[in-house]
């Protein structure tokens, strides 16, 4: 007889079910880190709904193997997300995993920093994930239990002078992550809630930095923003790896951590651009 529960290779990816019969939410799912989460979920069992506010993002989950949806929908926007999970339980039946990740960056420092910067980085960062754990908490304890991940960066760690917004935002995710688990702990829900910190994965968000300017302000210019001491950048997939497992029941003792994914850059050289 063969062993149920024993591995088997598609392509060139392992599969083992770990995310069998679990729901997962992704939201930015389109591009980058949460289109790779995407393909990753769905190899390992899981119905995936990719969420985003590029209408790619039908093309991205039409590319992957398995239970794969695109729903459109803007983070920022809460009536959305009640009407996202409810279409979720009613087409799935249950909602177990939900991974904050949509994500905009702004270079601009303490002193450049403009409203309009700050507001858009902190809505789709901070209001997403919040309006995202409002309506999915409910939804999990429904379900008997889930996982949150909350997309932060390494910017929440080192002081980036480059980032004054985007650091604000990612911060503010990695407290939020630590109450939120603490909450649902004492509920006795079941549910869990960690965070992740990348530092210079291979995106379209990464590639689009080099490029930019930091926005008006006395330290206006262009920065280099590769990762210190790196001479490639991580593949998307090194990410994923790390939001599979934290989704996964194997991850169950893990709770309100915040894990930094960058080969040991933030702890060897450190990946802070020199604005001079
Ligand atoms: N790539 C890295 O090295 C890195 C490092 C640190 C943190 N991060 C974080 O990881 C997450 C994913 O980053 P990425 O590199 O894959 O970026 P990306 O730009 O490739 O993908 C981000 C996705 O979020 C979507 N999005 C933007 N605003 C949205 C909104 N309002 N509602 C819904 N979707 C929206 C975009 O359309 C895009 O598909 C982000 O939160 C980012 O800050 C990435």
């Amino acid at each position: 007889m063969p062993d149920p529960s024993a591995a088997v290779c598609i392509g060139k990816r392992l599969v083992s079910g770990r995310l069998s019969g679990k729901v997962a939410i992704i939201t930015g799912g389109a591009n980058g880190l949460g289109a790779a989460a995407g393909r990753m979920f769905a190899n390992e069992g899981a119905t995936v709904v990719l969420t985003d506010i590029d209408p790619d993002g039908e093309s991205t989950a039409a590319s992957m193997n398995g239970s794969v949806h695109f729903v459109r929908h803007d983070v920022c926007d809460e009536a959305g997300w009640q009407n996202l999970i409810a279409d979720v339980e009613r087409r799935f039946g249950r909602l177990d995993i939900l991974v904050n990740n949509a994500g905009v960056v702004e270079l601009d420092t303490p002193v450049g920093i403009t409203a309009v910067s700050f507001h858009r980085v902190m809505a789709v960062s901070v209001d997403g994930m919040v309006w995202g754990c409002k309506h999915a908490i409910p939804a999990m304890e429904r379900a008997g239990g889930g996982s949150i991940i909350n997309m932060s960066s390494i910017a929440a760690a080192q002081g980036e002078p480059n980032n004054a917004s985007y650091t604000a935002a990612k911060g503010a995710i990695d407290a939020y992550t630590r109450m939120v688990a603490v909450y649902c702990g004492q509920t006795g829900a079941g549910i869990r809630c960690n965070s992740i910190l990348p530092n210079g994965m291979d995106t379209p968000m990464v590639r689009s930095i080099p490029g930019k300017k930091l926005a008006a302000g006395p330290d206006a210019g262009l920065l280099d923003t590769v990762p210190g001491g790196q001479n490639r950048r991580g593949e998307a997939d090194d990410v994923a790896a790390l939001v599979v497992f934290l989704a996964s029941d194997e991850s169950r003792w893990i709770n309100g951590q915040s894990i930094v994914v960058d080969n040991g850059a933030s702890i060897t050289k450190g990946s802070i651009p020199d604005l001079k």
